[in-house]
Formats: structure tokens, C-alpha cells, sequence
């Protein structure tokens, strides 16, 4: 059972500047609920509790968010107001939160490293808040989970894309093992359409199995000059330790304004509806 789910929260955002100027992206509301918290609730969902934190300057209210506001919660209890909260308030009763920095934005993959001192030598989840993730019957982060019991090894959800977004993503390739669930024997970060080895995108969620950090600690920067977690995964897969998992559900990339619009239709018809 994996108990700890992992969010590097400390990117700049800059696809949304200004609103990300002082204001963590995570924080950015998909109607009335901020993108972080959709993540911490699929974690949660799939029985993660310790809930660890990347993150960065600027990103002080997520840590707020995740924490109660006396003067707030006195001013509504009582009132209608306060089931407002309900599923905030859920999540801190049963989750502990815990937060470390990244001094410097070295990609996701130093993200990661930079969170071992919270995860320690166990297996573990990775959320990227700006992918939100909607699972068909579980939650994605679920649906790796039980990919990850039967394998014992590092999954990442991946989706088919068109051939022209490859070169945003990580792309996998390899051998389908069962249906939606392939061996990965290669990764490449980031390639070009023509020399992409498929066009299955790596997503923002992952099991981890813990030796990627010692992976992590020899991996040099790659595309762009970060550390890219692709590229530490390279290695574990091609020992046969990662399952590329294609999901059951849809995915909205938050960090794109027209992910954001488009997360933001499909929680309003939601939302109009629980209104009545
Ligand atoms: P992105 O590539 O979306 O970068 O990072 P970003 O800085 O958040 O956004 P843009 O491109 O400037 O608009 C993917 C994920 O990795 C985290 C981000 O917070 C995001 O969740 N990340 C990235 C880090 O935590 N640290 C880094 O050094 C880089």
C-alpha cells in the first residue's frame, strides 16, 4: 500500500502571468475549488494520507489552504456557508501535510529529488496538480495503483496524442502486456513529430518506485537544461521496471489556458447541476 503522494508545486507558472506573479498556479480556482485540491483528493481517493509538497517562493497559500482560518470558519459556522468546506476540511482531518523547497527550478525531475527527504525509501505517488484528471469509474492515481500492485514497479499514466503535441510531452514506447498496460523499453523527452518512438504522452501522474532517487542523483540535465524525470525513468525501464498505463477517463492540462477553459465548462455543467 503506497502512503505517500508527492506534488512539485514549485514552477513559475509563466503561462499564466500575471495571474501567477504572486500567486501559486495550483492555487488557480477551476470554478469554485483550486487545482491543488482537486489533486489532493485523487490521492486521497486512492488511500494516499501523507501529502508531500514541493514547493517554492510564492506558494505560501497552498500551505494556508491546507490549514484551518479561524477567523473565517467562526464567522460561518453554523450557517449555510460552512459546507462550503466539507471536502477541505476532510482532507485535512485525514491527511498530514508536510513542505519542503526547491531553491531552484531545475525541472521536475530535481523537484522530485528534492522532495526524497519527505518520502523517504518506499514507493510513491507523484500528482502534477495542473493535470487534472477525471477517472472514468476510479481516479487515475487509483487506476496506477492497482497497476502498481500487480507489478511492483514504477507506472506512469500516459494518453495518445496527435502527432503534432509530441514534442511537449515525454513519449513512450514498448510492449503491451494486457490491455492499456505496455512494458516501456524506451522514453524520449520532448521529441520532435518525425522522430517521436510513438504517440503515447507521459500525463501528470506516476508511481515511483524510491530507487529513482539515487537514478535521479546521476541523471544531468537534459532538454532545456533540466533535470527531466524522463530521462531517470529511462533507466529504470530499460531493467523492465516501468508500465506505461493508458488510463480510463479524461485529462485537462490546466497549465494551458485552453485546458483551463476547458476544465472550467466541464466542472461548471457539474456544478450547475449540484445546484439543482
Ligand atoms: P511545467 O512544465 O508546467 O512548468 O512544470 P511551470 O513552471 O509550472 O509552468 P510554465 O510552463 O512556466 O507555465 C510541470 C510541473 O513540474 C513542476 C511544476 O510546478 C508543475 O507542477 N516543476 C517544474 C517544479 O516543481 N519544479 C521545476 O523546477 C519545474
Amino acid at each position: 500500500m503506497i502512503n505517500k503522494c508527492l506534488f512539485p508545486v514549485a514552477g513559475y507558472g509563466t503561462r499564466f502571468l500575471p495571474a501567477t506573479k504572486a500567486m501559486p498556479k495550483e492555487m488557480l480556482p477551476v470554478v469554485n475549488k483550486p487545482l491543488i485540491q482537486y489533486g489532493v483528493e485523487e490521492a486521497h481517493d486512492a488511500g494516499m494520507r501523507r501529502i508531500a509538497f514541493v514547493t517554492g517562493r510564492t506558494k505560501r497559500a497552498i500551505e494556508d489552504h491546507f490549514d484551518i482560518t479561524y477567523e473565517l470558519e467562526d464567522q460561518i459556522s453554523g450557517t449555510a456557508k460552512e459546507d462550503r468546506l466539507g471536502e477541505v476540511r476532510a482532507l485535512i482531518k485525514d491527511c498530514t501535510f508536510s513542505y519542503t523547497r526547491q531553491i531552484e527550478m531545475k525541472g521536475l525531475g530535481h523537484a522530485i529529488l528534492t522532495g526524497e527527504t519527505l518520502i523517504g525509501n518506499e514507493a510513491f505517488g507523484v500528482i502534477l496538480a495542473d493535470d487534472l484528471c477525471v477517472g472514468t469509474s476510479a481516479g487515475v492515481m487509483s487506476q496506477l495503483m492497482a497497476v502498481y500492485d500487480k507489478y511492483q514497479c514504477s507506472v506512469v499514466a500516459v494518453e495518445k496524442v496527435p502527432a503534432q503535441e509530441v514534442d511537449k510531452y515525454g513519449v513512450v514506447a514498448g510492449e503491451f502486456i494486457e490491455e492499456g498496460l505496455m512494458r516501456v523499453s524506451d522514453m524520449v523527452e520532448k521529441p520532435p513529430a518525425d522522430q517521436a518512438p510513438s504517440n503515447l504522452a507521459i500525463i501528470g501522474r506516476y508511481i515511483l518506485t524510491p530507487d529513482i532517487f539515487a537514478i535521479l542523483r546521476e541523471t544531468a540535465p537534459g532538454k532545456g537544461g533540466e533535470v527531466q524525470i524522463t530521462d531517470a525513468l529511462l533507466a529504470q525501464a530499460r531493467q523492465g521496471k516501468v508500465i506505461a498505463c493508458r488510463f480510463a477517463g479524461q485529462r485537462f492540462d490546466c497549465g494551458s489556458v485552453d485546458g483551463f477553459v476547458a476544465a472550467t465548462n466541464y466542472f461548471y455543467d457539474i456544478y450547475k447541476k449540484t445546484q439543482g
